[in-house]
């Protein structure tokens, strides 16, 4: 799925260009997209996404209500009801690290950072399934993708949340608008909006394209965390001594050299721009805990044969950034400085490789890459590009 030019009406945005979207209704205000996606169809089915369900290595959740209960289940879960059946919900999420096509629609997105992007969840339910009226602290696109769903949504004052359930419920749930989403239509829904969507068809499904927004301490541990990282490494980080300290007479009394060294070991930490930058680039790349990549059984030895024409693709799971001369993937700081084609690779997700090699150390780099199952190769693809020839 293409990137949408950022000052162009666009189907995805209901007529809106990108960067409106982003000026009037980003963390502000809902907005409803009838045929947001008019010819897309879910690349996963229903049974595909069953099938998910059932996989311990993808995170899933199964929400069943009765009256006015609600049960939740944690995957893998093997047995799920049948389709007809009512008021049951199963949630994968991360479902765009397990499917290519999944991971595609993510591109269509992508007018927004992908430090804030957070992963597509994908739901399927039975009637009446849903997840009860909750707020979320994410940005969120609802696609609808299959079957229809109720949604109900408005800003409330009262975000109050019923004690003793397993789920966060709304304890009062006042719904401004109410709208049904058929297969295409889409509703964004800023931080804290009060929703509540309600299958109303058996396999209804919905992908949820959320967007994570730290909080400040969030950002300030991961920073404090790389700091003392540094400090460890250096002088400043070896162990406290006392030597000549005098006898005491009162044993339960915190030493002053103890505190003087702390507060002077605080006073010196320093959080220069750079390192802000390296913790949150490390951060914002470090893949979450369920993915495991798959290293390919054959690669091509970019060390000694440079495949031109080629094609480099980032692998799905693969997140890659970069800020100035920094550039950061999968949780690591790239070697050297973050030349133009990074960028590029970063920017586009593939990169055609240009005739000439670069120097050995990034031929090692990519080829590392390759190894671990960050990123592919494609031989075909290029040789059908004409731009490949450059
Ligand atoms: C769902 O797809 O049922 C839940 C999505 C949400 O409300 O955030
Ligand atoms: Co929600």
């Amino acid at each position: 799925m293409t990137q949408p030019s950022l000052d162009q009406p666009c189907t995805l945005l209901g007529g809106l260009s990108p960067q409106d979207f982003m000026r009037r209704h980003w963390q502000r205000h809902p907005l409803l997209i009838r045929q947001a996606l008019p010819h897309w169809r879910s690349p996963l089915s229903p049974q595909a996404l069953r099938r998910l369900a059932r996989d311990p290595e993808v995170e899933s959740r199964l929400v069943r209500s009765a009256a006015d209960d609600w049960q939740l289940d944690f995957g893998p879960l093997p047995r799920l009801p049948r389709r007809d059946r009512p008021n049951w919900t199963v949630l994968v999420q991360g479902a765009d690290l397990h499917d290519d096509a999944v991971a595609e629609l993510r591109d269509a997105f992508r007018f927004v950072s992908d430090a804030r992007l957070d992963d597509v969840m994908i739901s399927l339910a039975g009637p009446g399934g849903g997840v009860g009226p909750h707020f979320d602290s994410y940005d969120v696109f609802l696609l609808q993708a299959h079957g229809r769903r109720r949604w109900q949504y408005g800003r409330q004052r009262k975000l109050t949340l019923r004690e003793g359930l397993p789920l966060r419920i709304l304890a009062d749930f006042e719904p401004e608008h109410t709208v049904e989403l058929g297969p295409g239509d889409m509703l964004y829904l800023p931080p804290h909006v009060a929703h509540d969507g309600v299958a109303l068809d058996p396999d209804c499904m919905t992908y949820s394209i959320g967007f994570r927004a730290p909080t400040t301490p969030e950002l300030v541990s991961v920073v404090l965390e790389l700091a003392l990282e540094r400090l460890a490494d250096t002088r400043a980080g070896r162990r406290y001594t006392d030597p000549g300290e005098p006898a005491t007479h009162e044993p339960a009394r915190l030493p002053d050299r103890l505190l003087g060294v702390a507060q002077e070991a605080v006073a010196q930490l320093r959080f220069e721009p750079e390192l802000v930058a390296d913790a949150m680039g490390r951060w914002l790349t470090e893949p979450k805990g369920s993915v495991v990549f798959d290293p390919p059984d054959q690669i091509t030895d970019l060390a000694t044969h440079w495949p031109h024409p080629g094609v480099l693709h980032l692998d799905r799971r693969s997140r890659l950034i970069y800020r100035g001369s920094q550039a950061w993937i999968n949780g690591e700081p790239v070697d050297g400085k973050a030349s133009a084609w990074l960028k590029s690779l970063a920017d586009q997700r593939r990169l055609i490789l240009p005739r000439r090699p670069p120097g050995q150390a990034v031929r090692r780099m990519l080829l590392e890459w390759l190894e671990a199952g960050w990123a592919h190769l494609d031989l075909t693809d290029a040789a059908s590009n004409p731009d490949a020839k450059t």
